[in-house]
């Protein structure tokens, strides 16, 4: 497996987004070290105290939590609640991970969760070579215009 976003993927945000954007990461790695080299702000929701608070300065580490409505494993939304910013030009979907079968469908908790988020701007959900992910880039791309370039899709 393959943790970080792909040099692809970086590319894309390079030639699609201005220098100093902001970016609200869901699921930090060595991506994010990338990210910043190229003039980006990350600002990054982290479960595992491993990979949060590594690149930078804007992290919130925030154990998964399993929902027993959804049946689904997410980010506790007790630690992101009053915590995020409103305002950034990329909502980029990386996370949380799976570790376990437990956590296949885990990143479909953001639907769960869609009142923290800003949904105005861009997203862009990694891994949709899973149908996991594919299944929810297929959702938050419902009356949106989409697009899939390999393993990530870009909602606009
Ligand atoms: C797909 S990774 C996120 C990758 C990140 N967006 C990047 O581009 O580097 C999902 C989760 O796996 C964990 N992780 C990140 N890098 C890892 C690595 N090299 N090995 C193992 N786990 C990693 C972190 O907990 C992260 O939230």
């Amino acid at each position: 497996m393959t943790w970080a976003l792909t040099p692809d993927t970086i590319k894309f945000i390079i030639d699609n987004f201005p220098k100093g954007s902001k970016i609200l990461e869901l699921g930090s790695g060595d991506g994010t070290r990338e990210l910043l080299a190229n003039g980006f702000q990350v600002f990054s929701i982290e479960q595992d105290p491993e990979w949060a608070f590594k690149y930078h300065d804007e992290y919130i580490l925030a154990p998964v939590k399993f929902n027993e409505t959804s049946k689904r494993w997410w980010f506790d939304p007790t630690y992101l609640e009053g915590k995020l910013p409103t305002e950034y030009d990329l909502l980029l979907v990386d996370g949380p991970t799976g570790h376990t079968p437990d956590y296949n469908d885990c990143r479909l908790g953001i639907l769960d969760h869609l009142e923290l988020f800003n949904m105005q701007v861009p997203l862009l959900v990694d891994d949709v070579d899973r149908p996991e992910e594919l299944e929810l880039f297929n959702i938050l791309s419902e009356g949106r215009e989409s697009s899939l370039h390999g393993r990530f899709g870009v909602i606009q």
